[in-house]
């Protein structure tokens, strides 16, 4: 049976119904449709559907909807400034080359994003560790470091 969910969805409040065992990446990308977050495993292993979740970054794919009950969630689409600029940490994975076939990027730049927010000026080491669950099979990683060094040498 449905239960009401109430969160926050990129400072929006939604309220909607879902079964129980509906997943966040399912009430993202199939009822409010914010396919940002991508499907890959669908078992936690690669970190295409990252997403924050009270500032934390989460596999979507298994993190149940309702855990998200009173929560804030931001997804890739809601880190555009206000004037529709890209946000500098997306803009940096443009300028360095680390965005190939893009689908492992929004996980990616959510979990940079919550590094970040939480330590804004991590070493090499720090940024490798906080991208360890995010899976890429295209930039061999250097550059998506370099994307997170340059952003975190920015003032955002
Ligand atoms: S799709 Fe969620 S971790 Fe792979
Ligand atoms: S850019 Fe293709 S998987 Fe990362």
């Amino acid at each position: 049976m449905k239960q009401i969910l109430n969160f926050t969805v990129n400072g929006e409040p939604v309220s909607l119904a879902v079964e129980p065992h509906w997943m966040l990446l399912e009430v993202l990308r199939d009822q409010l449709e914010l396919t940002g977050a991508k499907e890959g495993c669908g078992m936690g292993e690669c970190g295409a559907c990252t997403v924050i979740l009270n500032g934390r970054a989460v596999n979507s794919c298994i993190t149940p909807a309702l855990e998200a009950e009173g929560a804030e969630v931001i997804t890739v689409e809601g880190l555009l400034q206000p004037d529709g600029r890209l946000s500098r940490l997306q803009q940096a994975f443009i300028d360095y080359g680390a965005v190939q076939c893009g689908f492992c990027t929004p996980g990616m730049i959510l979990s940079a994003k919550a590094l970040l927010d939480e330590n804004p000026q991590p070493t090499e080491e720090e940024i490798r560790a906080a991208l360890a669950g995010n899976l890429c099979r295209c930039t061999g990683y250097t550059q998506i470091i370099q994307a997170v060094q340059a952003a975190s040498r920015k003032e955002d």
